[in-house]
């Protein structure tokens, strides 16, 4: 709190020794009314989620667990441009801070080389035609000098890249003013710009892919992201699929 120079985010920060999910906690807070920006942060998640239904776990303390809550007046089709915005922020930030050559892996983990540093899941409450809260759940490895056998292959940490320790404090700090600057800069909403900065910064363009399309595998390469912030890719028989992120896991890069 000491070194929060945000406006917004955080303004409302809670601190948990220890919950389920941060973002369970801070659905729960928002359907009760919680204010816009409040901010959720813990030493030790028990039932970390990843996207499509995937666990994070993490050792107490490893990893910097965290949860924003927004209450934009937008509709629920138009939340689609909140993640690949946080993914934007952090990576820039986190390139800054560590001087790492940190990519964007469409449509946002951050990673450094093929292996995972940072994961966003972004969860939103909407009746009829409006968002009522949106909660953004980030988690960073700051930590880790090892992770479990199934993911030591693809999972890094700040401290195994670099070999130093980062204070979480400050680094959440840092990167609450990073992510709300990035949010009032665009209004919520991708831009041109917005998404050549984040295309400069994607690895996944150039490279191939597969995606799941229900229960079929399909391969091509990741061309472009569109204005949407979706990947293009072109299949073998030379035309181009448009995927949107939280209907697919990709692999590959
Ligand atoms: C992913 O890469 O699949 C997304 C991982 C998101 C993890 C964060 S940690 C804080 C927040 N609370 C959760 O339960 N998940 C997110």
């Amino acid at each position: 709190r000491y070194y929060l120079k945000t406006k917004t985010l955080g303004k409302n920060l809670i601190v948990l020794d220890s919950v389920g999910s941060t973002n369970d906690y801070l659905k729960h807070l928002g359907s009760e009314g919680c204010e816009n920006g409040t901010v959720v942060v813990t030493h030790e998640q028990t039932k970390g989620k990843g996207r499509l239904g995937r666990s994070w776990t993490s050792e107490r303390d490893d990893n910097l667990t965290f949860s924003i809550l927004l209450r934009p007046r937008m509709a629920p089709k138009d939340m689609v441009d909140i993640t690949p915005l946080t993914g934007l922020a952090i990576c820039q930030a986190l390139r800054d801070y560590t001087g790492l050559d940190l990519k964007i892996k469409w449509p946002n983990d951050i990673i450094l080389g093929k292996k995972k540093l940072v994961g966003i899941l972004t969860e939103m409450s909407a009746e009829f035609d409006a968002v009522e809260y949106i909660v953004t759940g980030i988690g960073i490895n700051v930590d880790q000098t090892t992770f479990p056998d199934e993911i030591s292959h693809k999972a890094t940490s700040l401290l195994i890249a670099t070999g130093r320790h980062y204070d979480k404090n400050r680094l959440l700090a840092g990167l609450l003013g990073r992510i709300e600057e990035a949010f009032v800069r665009s209004n919520l909403a991708l831009s041109a710009e917005t998404i050549s900065e984040y295309k400069k910064l994607c690895a996944s363009i150039g490279k191939s892919v597969t995606f799941k399309s229900g229960t079929r595998s399909i391969s091509g390469v990741a061309v472009d992201i569109d204005e949407d912030g979706a990947l293009k890719v072109m299949l073998s028989d030379g035309s181009l699929r448009t995927v949107n992120a939280g209907e697919v896991t990709v692999q590959g890069i």
